[in-house]
C-alpha cells in the first residue's frame, strides 16, 4: 500500500469523527485553538497535492531547519490553509469528553502549526499553486502537510503530504539550565526522545581547559492522565518526550563550564548534543558584577509567521532576540510567569523551549508559575479559570527546573551574589496561615541583608501597585487579597523591589508603603528607600494591555509597549535598574539606589519592632 493511500485511509477513519477544538479553548490567546477541526470533511481531491523537502532533516546534526512546500488545488480559496501534523501519521484514538463544552467523540491531535495557503503566494487564489518555506524543529516524530480548503472553522482536507523526518528524531535537545537548591549547583535539563529503558542519560562536564566528568540525570515524563482537562487531555496532547535534569555540583564560584548532553545507549553507543557553556553562580554575598534579567508573560512566537492568527506574541521573538544579543551581559534571567501559552496545545512547549535555547542553555532561566500555567478548575488553584487549557501546572513544573521544596507549588528562593530572591505562586493562596504565607516570610527573614542587601520579590499577578485599564476599571490596582496581605512582610523584612507580571505593559512605583510614596524622587535614591519600589514588566511578548486614562501619583513611568527589566549590582551600595524596550534594546526608563548597609538597617513605618525606652 503506498503512502498516500495509508494517510487516505487514516483520514477517511478519522475525519468522520465528530471532533472539536472549538469551544474547549479556555481564551482566545493560543491560535490553535481558532482551528474548528470539529467541522473538518474528509474531501481528498485529485487536482489537490502537496509536496515537501527535504526529506530528511538535521543531516549536519541541527534541530531546526527551513523545509519548501509546494502545494496546489484546483478549486483554491482565500482561506486555503496548511496544518503541520506531527506524528506524521497520527493517533486516530477517541478522547472521552473532558469538559462540559465538549462533546465526543473526539479526535486526539491538533496540528502543531499552520499557515495560510496565500501567506506568501498572492496570486494563490487565481492560479491555484503556491510555495512557502516553514521552519521546523526536532519534536521526537516525524511530520505531514495537510491542505484544507473552507479555512479555520470549516476545513476541508484536500491533500496530504509526503512524510519528512529529522535524522535522529529523539536526539537530545533544547537544554535549559536552572540554579539548584544551593549556590554551588547548577542544574540541566533537556528533552529527548530516549526513556530509560532505552539509554541512560548523562552531563559531560567540567571547567573550560581542565577534567571532564560525567553527571547522571533522572528522566520525568508525563500522560495524558496526568492532564487535568481539554484540549491538554484531548486534541491539544502530545506526548512530551522525556525530560532529564542532571545536577552539576560543587562548581566553583563565578567559573566557565562546558557541558554537553549525553545519552548511553544499551548497545554500547552514545547519543550527544552539541557543547555548550555556562558561568556558575557567586557565592551568596560576593562582591562582583551581577546583571539580572526579570520579565513576564513572554509567550512565543514562530520565525515562519506560521500561527499567528490574532497575531498575538509578537513582541515575543524581539524580546528573545535582544536577550541573546546581549547574553554576554546577562547573567540569569526570570521568566516570572505565562510562560509559552501552550494552554493545552503540549507541541508549543517544544517550540518554546527551542526558542529560548540560545538563552538558557547558557544561564540559568529561572520560571515562576502564572495563570497559563497552572489554573484549572476544582484542583486547587486560587482561580478557577480554564486559562492553563487543562495543564494544571504539570507541564511547567516538568519542563523547567525549579529549585522548589515540591516543584507542584512553585514558590522558592534563590540567592545570586548580593541578590536574594523570594519567588511566590499568585496562582495558589498567599493569605496568612496558608503555608506559601510562611515560605514568603521565611525567604524574606533568612537573608543577612549585609551579604546580600539586594532583596527582590517576584511573582506573576499584581500583588502591588498598576495603574491598568483592568484593575482600575474594578476600582482597584492590584489582584483582591495582594498587598492587604504582603505589604507588611515587605515593608518589615525591606524588599527593595517587588516585580510582577501578568499585565502585559511596564510600570514602575515611587518606593511605598500604604499607597503613599516613601521617597521623592525618580531617577537616584540615595540612603534607605523606606518602602518597596513596585514593578510591573509583563510585557515581554503577549498582546500589550491599556492602561487606564489616570494616573496615580504614585506611578512615576508607564510604557505602553513590549520590554523588560534588567538589574545591575555593582557592589553592596550600588544598584542600577534600567527598562529597556524589546524593539530596540535601548533603555527607556532608569533609576539607582545607593545605600550602604546602615540605611538598610534604618526604621521607618513599621519596618522595625518595637524599641525600648531603656538605654
Ligand atoms: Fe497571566
Amino acid at each position: 500500500m503506498d503512502m498516500m493511500r495509508v494517510f487516505g485511509l487514516t483520514w477517511v477513519a478519522i475525519l468522520w469523527v465528530c471532533l472539536t477544538l472549538h469551544g474547549v479553548a479556555s481564551d482566545d490567546h493560543q491560535p490553535l485553538s481558532k482551528i474548528a477541526i470539529h467541522k473538518a470533511t474528509f474531501a481528498l481531491h485529485d487536482l489537490a497535492y502537496i509536496k515537501v523537502t527535504p526529506p530528511i532533516l538535521g543531516i549536519k546534526g541541527g534541530n531546526s531547519e527551513w523545509v519548501t512546500l509546494d502545494y496546489g488545488h484546483s478549486e483554491p480559496t482565500a482561506d486555503d490553509w496548511i496544518g503541520v501534523f506531527s506524528p506524521a501519521n497520527f493517533s486516530a484514538s477517541i478522547c472521552p469528553a473532558e469538559s462540559p463544552r465538549t462533546y465526543a467523540p473526539l479526535l486526539c491531535t491538533a496540528p502543531i502549526k499552520f499557515q495560510y495557503a496565500n501567506h506568501s503566494n498572492p496570486k494563490y487564489k487565481e492560479t491555484g499553486r503556491g510555495t512557502m518555506r516553514l521552519q521546523l524543529i526536532n519534536q521526537r516524530s516525524d511530520f505531514s502537510f495537510v491542505l484544507f480548503t473552507g479555512g479555520l472553522s470549516n476545513p476541508k482536507l484536500v491533500a496530504v503530504s509526503n512524510v519528512i523526518t529529522f535524522a535522529n528524531p529523539k536526539a537530545p535537545v533544547y537544554p535549559r539550565l536552572a540554579q539548584g537548591k544551593s549556590w554551588n549547583e547548577m542544574t540541566v535539563t533537556w528533552t529527548s526522545g530516549y526513556g530509560i529503558d532505552e539509554a541512560e542519560p548523562f552531563v559531560e562536564w567540567g571547567p573550560i581547559g581542565g577534567e571532564r566528568t560525567k553527571s547522571p540525570a533522572g528522566t520525568l515524563t508525563f500522560h495524558r492522565s496526568s492532564m487535568c482537562g481539554a484540549p491538554a487531555r484531548t486534541v491539544g496532547w502530545r506526548h512530551p518526550g522525556f525530560i532529564h535534569t542532571s545536577f552539576l555540583k560543587d562548581l566553583w564560584p563565578n567559573s566557565l563550564y562546558i557541558y554537553r548532553l549525553g545519552h548511553s545507549q544499551f548497545n554500547g553507543t552514545y547519543v550527544w548534543s552539541q557543547n555548550y557553556k555556562f558561568k556558575s553562580s557567586p557565592y551568596p554575598g560576593q562582591e562582583s558584577l551581577q546583571q539580572v534579567i526579570i520579565f513576564g508573560d513572554m509567550g512565543k512566537d514562530e520565525m515562519d509567521g506560521s500561527n499567528e492568527y490574532n497575531n498575538y506574541q509578537r513582541g515575543s521573538l524581539n524580546t528573545t532576540r535582544q536577550l541573546i544579543n546581549d547574553l554576554e551581559n546577562i547573567d540569569i534571567v526570570f521568566h516570572i510567569g505565562d510562560i509559552c501559552y501552550a494552554n493545552g496545545y503540549m507541541s508549543q512547549w517544544d517550540q518554546f523551549t527551542a526558542q529560548i535555547e540560545p538563552i538558557a542553555s547558557r544561564v540559568p532561566y529561572m520560571i515562576a508559575s502564572g495563570n497559563h500555567e497552572r489554573d484549572w478548575p476544582g484542583t486547587g488553584s486560587f482561580y478557577g479559570n480554564y486559562d492553563s487549557g487543562g495543564e494544571c501546572g504539570v507541564a511547567a513544573q516538568t519542563m523547567f527546573y525549579t529549585p522548589a521544596e515540591n516543584r507542584a507549588k512553585f514558590w522558592y528562593a534563590t540567592d545570586y551574589g548580593m541578590f536574594r530572591f523570594c519567588i511566590a505562586h499568585t496562582e495558589e493562596d498567599w493569605r496568612e496561615g496558608t503555608e506559601q504565607y510562611k515560605f514568603i516570610e521565611h525567604c524574606l527573614a533568612s537573608v543577612d541583608r549585609q551579604k546580600q542587601p539586594w532583596l527582590i520579590f517576584l511573582a506573576h499577578r499584581v500583588l502591588g501597585y498598576s495603574s491598568s485599564e483592568w484593575y482600575m476599571e474594578e476600582g482597584t490596582t492590584e489582584e483582591p487579597m495582594g498587598r492587604e496581605t504582603l505589604q507588611k512582610l515587605w515593608q518589615k523584612y525591606k524588599v527593595d523591589i517587588a516585580l510582577f507580571g501578568h499585565v502585559h505593559n511596564y510600570e514602575r512605583t515611587c518606593p511605598i508603603y500604604e499607597n503613599i510614596c516613601t521617597r521623592k524622587g525618580r531617577d537616584y535614591y540615595q540612603g534607605p528607600l523606606n518602602g518597596t519600589i513596585h514593578v510591573v514588566a509583563g510585557g515581554a511578548g503577549a498582546s500589550l494591555t491599556e492602561f487606564a486614562n489616570f494616573q496615580p501619583r504614585w506611578s512615576l513611568y508607564r510604557d505602553f509597549d513590549y520590554g523588560f527589566v534588567k538589574l545591575t549590582a555593582f557592589d553592596h551600595s550600588n544598584l542600577l535598574f534600567e527598562y529597556k524596550k524589546s524593539r530596540d534594546g535601548k533603555v527607556y526608563d532608569s533609576f539607582r539606589i545607593s545605600r550602604d548597609y546602615r540605611d538598610i538597617l534604618a526604621c521607618f513605618a513599621d519596618s522595625c519592632p518595637p524599641g525600648t525606652l531603656a538605654s
